[in-house]
């Protein structure tokens, strides 16, 4: 209980709609983490694993109905259908909450009802929000106090007074007439991930997994953080948080947006291969930005955990991941070995044998992966060594630079930096990756994704890029320099033409250098590219060939990309912000100069 008169009506207006037999509180320590496993142990939803190989860890299997978000079935229910914009399914408020209303009656019976109060960034940073989820899940509580500062101290700031996101979440699946509990509990038929972003409100029914049902993530951090930041003067984003240090012992914070399963995590965590650098981790996935007295934007990660997708991850590719996930981890929908401990698609040789995602035999030669490909980890940030000391700074830390990337076999640059805010706002707007099917080059198959925002803006598209063009103009000088990236550059046999990885730390170290206004650049027509001598390439072996590849400018490629740009724009109509299409006709200008 609390003393806050908000939060106790809700939750009694709320247990009266889901009827569950019980409701408890959540404190966020760790008997009750553990006392939710021993619930998922129970039930077959959980399983510990191998106490020497991964210490205070579990296993657990989704129903293969529920294995992702599902865009599809994810609303924004503005007043006005013009405020969701072309890029969300919209659906009118009144007919939306009177299914929800349907859907939610009685959703809880048999269940217990948990109230997991969650601040979203360090309690009581003057850049955190907190949120209140109600929940039928154990496996979202536990999640939960992973993923977020969760429990009795976010009530004690909350206070009597103090404001919330109520986060509504049932996996819709009540023990009614004799009904037996299944492992994984959920409406694989109906699922409705709701956010109402006037109200502020979100309502999640039918599914038990991630995205959709850690509530804080995507649904509260960025839908409805992102109009309360539009509301409020700042920016609410998905983009990894990283600081990287100078041999001299200088640091400066960078924040990048990739679209998902485009590698944030790996640069958030990368070792750097140039010689005396360090890179640390502040955030991999979300960052939310308010500016200080100084007129600077400072940045929080509003998370407290990692809930990454595990195949592909390695001692190769991501070793800071690895070595986060040694110990006290959830890992959901991966495979696992019959010593007990987990495996996934490339994480090391395959095992001769093993019990694959969906709890079936399994061997190498097996036609399925042995994890789910949206398989995931949950750990906290702490564990992960080169967390960097700042990442719980209650105020924030001041960023120096925005890099925005996609996939992009083709066309465009390792790295072009712009010529100031409004410019990198079109740059951001841009964003681009080609599906990973889809064949090198034919540029209609690419998805836009601006910003990286796509499936997790939560109003217009066209007012969020008017919203950071408004906040460029305010701030001017003061504002962050922003970099479009590409690692993802092929040459013609279809190979990648950069390294990646560890290599990326080389356009870091230019972009710190560019900061400080001591590493030289060309000016493009797509902006400011690095000379090859201002790029630090001591020991890497790329040939002459592909580095003039990976520095020049594409001009016929850009010609082509421009007219599916102005289709894209056009497709929001009078919200497009005008100077964003002067960005297009001022590149066609001088790409034809
Ligand atoms: C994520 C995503 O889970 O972007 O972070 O899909
Ligand atoms: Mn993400």
């Amino acid at each position: 209980m609390t003393s806050n008169l908000k939060l106790n009506r809700w939750v009694e207006e709320m247990a009266a709609l889901c009827q569950p037999d019980q409701i408890r509180w959540c404190d966020g320590s760790e008997q009750e983490y553990n006392e939710m496993f021993q619930l998922m142990l129970a039930t077959g939803t959980a399983e510990r694993l191998n106490e020497e190989l991964r210490p205070n860890s579990y296993l657990v299997r989704s129903d293969p109905a529920d294995v992702a978000r599902v865009e599809d079935r994810t609303f924004i229910c503005s007043e006005n259908e013009d405020d969701a914009g072309p890029t969300n399914n919209w659906a009118e408020p009144k007919e939306m909450r009177e299914k929800l209303g349907g859907l939610f009656a009685g959703s809880m019976r048999g269940r217990t009802m948990y109230v997991i109060p969650f601040s979203m960034g360090p309690i009581g940073s003057h850049i955190a929000h907190i949120g209140v989820q109600l929940s039928d899940s154990p496996y979202v509580v536990a999640n939960m106090r992973t993923m977020t500062r969760m429990g009795t101290k976010v009530l004690d700031t909350l206070g009597a007074e103090g404001n919330f996101v109520p986060c509504m979440h049932s996996v819709g699946y009540p023990l009614v007439d004799g009904r037996e509990d299944v492992p994984w509990p959920c409406d694989g038929e109906q699922k409705y991930i709701v956010h109402f972003p006037e109200s502020r409100e979100i309502w999640s029914y039918g599914s038990g997994y991630g995205g959709n049902a850690l509530l804080g993530k995507k649904c509260f951090a960025l839908r409805i953080a992102s109009a309360m930041a539009r509301d409020e003067g700042w920016l609410a984003e998905h983009m990894l948080i990283l600081k990287i240090t100078s041999p001299e012992g200088e640091s400066k914070y960078i924040c990048a947006a990739f679209p998902s399963a485009c590698g944030k995590t790996n640069l958030a965590m990368l070792n750097p291969t140039v010689k005396d650098w360090k890179v640390e981790t502040i955030g991999d996935d979300i960052a939310w930005m308010k500016f200080g007295d100084d007129g600077r934007l400072y940045a929080i990660n509003p998370e407290a955990g990692f809930f990454g997708v595990a195949p592909g991850t390695n001692m190769s590719s991501n070793p800071n991941a690895m070595l986060t996930l040694t110990e006290n981890a959830i890992f959901t929908n991966c495979g696992k070995t019959p010593e007990g401990d987990v495996w996934w698609e490339d994480m090391s040789d395959p095992p001769p044998s093993l019990i694959d995602w969906r709890g079936n035999d399994w061997t190498p030669e097996s036609d399925s992966p042995a994890a789910h490909p949206n398989a995931r980890f949950t750990a906290v940030a702490s564990q992960c060594p080169v967390i960097s000391d700042e990442w719980q700074d209650p105020n924030g830390v001041p960023i120096s630079a925005i890099l925005f990337g996609g996939r992009r076999a083709t066309v465009v640059p390792l790295v072009a930096e712009a010529r100031d805010w409004q410019h990198g706002t079109f740059m951001g707007s841009i964003i681009s990756s080609e599906k990973t099917a889809a064949a090198a080059g034919k540029i209609g198959e690419l998805r836009r994704d601006p910003m990286a925002m796509l499936p997790f803006c939560g109003y217009n598209m066209g007012d969020y890029w008017s919203h950071w063009l408004d906040v460029g103009r305010k701030q001017g000088a003061q504002m962050p320099l922003v970099y479009y990236v590409n690692w993802f550059r092929k040459g013609d046999a279809g190979n990648f033409l950069w390294p990646g990885f560890g290599e990326n730390s080389r356009v870091l170290k230019w972009v710190f250098e560019r900061c400080n206004g001591s590493a030289n650049a060309v000016n493009t027509p797509i902006g400011n590219l690095p000379t090859p001598e201002s790029l630090d390439l001591d020991g890497l072996s790329v040939d002459d060939d592909a580095l003039k590849t990976l520095l020049t400018v594409d001009r016929e490629g850009w010609l082509q990309e421009l007219p599916l740009i102005r289709d894209y724009y056009a497709r929001f109509g009078d919200r497009m912000p005008e100077e964003l299409t002067s960005f297009v006709d001022n590149l066609e200008k001088e790409l034809s100069a």
